[in-house]
């Protein structure tokens, strides 16, 4: 695809093929956006649906990660399932948050209210954004994340807002993973909410709904 339209409505920047939907309310500078971020074997598409139910008057920016694992599109490599390739991760992390800052410019959007939503391989980017560009968001929503990497310096993340909600009987994430983040995180300044919901990877309604209150009252 060449930078501009795709068929599907889906766009080309700086190589990331993605979807941006205004706020429904008007002025995208006015809105909070929401950075969607799949999970593996995803695309633009997958969270769509569940950014507009949590986020009704935000914009929303989706990417589709780069990264092929087969025929299944990542943010980042990683070497076997829970083991990241560092290096990769800390390039991907900087080329997303290059692009996000570029399409604030591209739709006219506020760079300053960008808040992250992301699940599984979405949400430990999502982090990594959190811990190495933490200037690109103003919060996250990170459903059943991991702890990506440990930065070298801690970041300063006073001020920001992170919904945290971990799958009590994930098997892909040990619980361990999950406190370590929320205490990096805390550690950084974050205002962390945890939530444990009773599911494994996948995400219940239930949380859905607290994403919806946790965004509503800290970004509307
Ligand atoms: C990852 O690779 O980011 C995590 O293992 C989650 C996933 O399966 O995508």
């Amino acid at each position: 695809m060449q930078e501009g339209k795709g068929n599907s409505g889906s766009r080309m920047l700086r190589g990331f093929t993605h979807r941006f939907v205004p706020s429904p309310n008007g002025n995208p500078r006015d809105s909070t956006t929401l950075l969607l971020l799949h999970g593996t074997g995803g695309n633009e598409e997958d969270l769509m649906p569940l950014g507009r139910e949590v986020g009704r008057n935000f914009s929303l920016l989706s990417p589709r990660g780069k990264v092929l694992e087969g025929n299944m599109p990542r943010f980042f490599r990683r070497l076997a399932e829970g083991v990241f390739d560092l290096d990769d991760l800390k390039f991907r992390t900087n080329e997303l948050a290059d692009f996000v800052r570029m399409a604030s410019q591209e739709y006219y959007f506020d760079a300053r209210k960008v808040v992250a939503l992301g699940y599984s391989n979405g949400a430990n980017i999502a982090a990594s954004i959190l811990l190495l560009r933490p200037e690109v968001l103003l919060g996250a929503v990170l459903f059943r994340a991991m702890l990506p990497l440990v930065p070298a310096r801690l970041p300063e993340l006073s001020n920001k807002h992170v919904l945290l909600s971990a799958g009590k009987y994930d098997q892909i994430v040990p619980t361990e993973q999950v406190r370590e983040l929320e205490q990096l995180l805390r550690k950084s300044g974050a205002k962390v909410s945890l939530n444990w919901a009773q599911s494994d990877h996948s995400l219940t309604q239930d949380e859905v709904n607290k994403a919806k209150q946790f965004l509503e009252t800290h970004y509307s």
